[in-house]
């Protein structure tokens, strides 16, 4: 795994400013894990050793959550991460029509990364928000009932620089 020094101890501040909201109890770290990854859009590696003592938890189970759930990413190596929910729920609402309109605006292909531009577009499973569906989260922001028209209002605000507001956060 890569190891993100460069503003580790940005990471590190603003995990330790999340966790001084948080009970140390084992029911509260995906919640915990969800607000860095929003805050920060990824969850850096050296974040993972304090979450580990704070919940009394190994860091190989931390690791573990990381990595099985797409809605974390452990590097930033991207400017922009754009994830399109292709489950069931979301499929059957139209995430397919979707995925192909991020891919034709953006002109990255499903599971693509254009280094020119600094975006990332994936195709994720379900990310256990169905109800919501169609579900697109980018830099960690989910948008909610997403609409064809919608997604070139999103893609317009990544050209521009805008941050990503989402519509719905988990
Ligand atoms: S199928 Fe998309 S969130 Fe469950």
């Amino acid at each position: 795994m890569k190891n993100n020094t460069a503003g580790g101890s940005k990471a590190l501040t603003v995990a330790e400013n999340i966790l001084k909201g948080i009970p140390a109890k084992r029911k509260n770290l995906i919640f915990f894990l969800h607000q860095v990854q929003n805050q920060l859009g990824y969850f850096p590696e050296e974040v993972v050793l304090k979450t580990a003592r704070h919940f009394s938890v190994s860091p190989a189970e931390i690791f573990s959550i990381l990595t099985f759930y797409s809605a974390f990413k452990l590097d930033q190596s991207c400017a922009h991460h754009i994830k399109v929910c292709q489950g069931t729920a979301c499929h059957v609402r139209g995430s397919e029509a979707i995925m192909k309109e991020f891919s034709r605006l953006l002109g990255i292909e499903p599971g693509g990364y254009d280094r020119r531009k600094g975006i990332a577009l994936e195709a994720v499973n379900c990310l256990g928000c169905c109800a919501i569906g169609p579900v697109v989260v980018v830099d960690g922001h989910y948008h909610a009932r997403v609409h064809l028209k919608e997604v070139e209002e999103i893609v317009a605000g990544l050209m521009t620089g805008e941050k990503s507001n989402g519509t719905c956060k988990i």
